[in-house]
């Protein structure tokens, strides 16, 4: 029988064989895949795995030192990279949703790269790869026409010679999940939304600087935690607020306002394939449009999005 007990035992013993004296190096993003599949590692070879986990500029609020914070709790030789800067010089004049997912994908690799010159010995690269995303990179490369050019999977460049470890190759989310908790893993990062590598990134349409990343932030950070609050995070697949290239009057005070619009997004859904708005009560969303109206400068107005995939998709881009 299938146990994560087992799992982990099996997975342990298998990687110290596979793995024996040399060391590993892996991208964190703070998901659970990459978590989880580090965690595994490091239990089969210690200080040998060597984690980077880098801040594009484009994650939530708070979300890098948090998650490093983690990490650090959880016993992870990981070493934080603030690469901030370089992904805003990255993004700046880049409006086309492709061409912002790009660039950040080159950037990542680039800054990923240049952290692995500290590790010249490592011979292996770790990635938290899952069984569905073996099967979607797969068809991604068939026929099909890309709608989204989504996975981080094969990312990493060939040219850097990595042999690959992927302990969660053949599980599915719930088991990572399973087996994250066997490892002492945090319930709060288990139980995490997806959260799309091009982060706030296609979460601000249209160009993407570092005020309106603030602003999103600050949105996001609002509507997120009054979900946990109010007992409806987990009734979702995934919520996340989008920050419209919309300025529209409103009044505050005795002022004029011309702001911009925030849309509020959540659904539900098994696979991400397909989702349907969620059904969000009324009296929760007035307290989050609320909330943010009177907090974020910078935002006077809060749609709630009611679109269903398909046809809408669950991004704005
Ligand atoms: P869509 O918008 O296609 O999203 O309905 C389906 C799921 O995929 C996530 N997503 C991405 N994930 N890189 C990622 O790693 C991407 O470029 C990307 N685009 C969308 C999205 O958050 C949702 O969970």
């Amino acid at each position: 029988d299938w146990t994560p007990a087992h799992f982990v035992t099996e997975t342990v013993e298998e990687l110290k064989k596979q793995i024996g004296k040399q060391k590993v190096i892996m991208a964190l993003s703070g998901g659970v895949d990459s978590t989880v599949a580090a965690m595994l590692i490091h239990r089969a070879i210690g200080k040998n795995l060597h984690g980077i986990f880098v801040d594009n500029g484009v994650l939530r609020k708070d979300e890098f030192e948090k998650v490093l914070e983690v990490y650090k709790e959880l016993g992870l030789n990981v070493k934080g990279i603030d690469a901030r800067k370089l992904f805003y010089k990255k993004l700046a004049g880049k409006t086309d949703p492709e061409k912002k997912r790009k660039a950040i994908g080159k950037t990542f690799i680039d800054v990923f790269q240049e952290a692995a010159k500290e590790d010249k010995d490592a011979t292996m690269l770790g990635q938290g790869t899952i069984y569905p995303d073996v099967i979607e990179s797969v068809s991604v490369h068939g026929p099909s026409v890309t709608i989204k050019s989504h996975h981080n999977v094969g990312g990493l460049p060939k040219k850097m010679h990595l042999k690959l470890v992927e302990p969660l190759r053949y599980l599915f989310k719930d088991e990572v999940r399973r087996v994250g908790r066997e490892l002492g893993i945090p319930d709060d990062l288990l139980n995490r939304h997806p959260f799309p590598g091009p982060g706030l990134a296609i979460r601000i349409l249209g160009e993407v600087t570092e005020e309106k990343v603030k602003l999103l932030q600050a949105a996001d950070d609002i509507y997120v935690k009054a979900l946990k609050k109010y007992n409806l995070y987990a009734t979702v697949w995934q919520a996340g607020a989008i920050l419209l290239p919309v300025r529209s009057v409103g009044v505050m005070g005795d002022e004029r306002t011309y702001e911009f619009t925030v849309a509020l997004r959540a659904v539900t859904s098994v696979d991400g394939m397909t989702a349907d708005w969620a059904h969000l009560p009324y009296d929760f969303l007035a307290h989050v449009s609320n909330e943010i109206i009177n907090s974020v400068r910078g935002i006077n107005r809060v749609v709630y999005d009611i679109s269903s995939k398909p046809p809408a998709t669950i991004e704005w881009e």
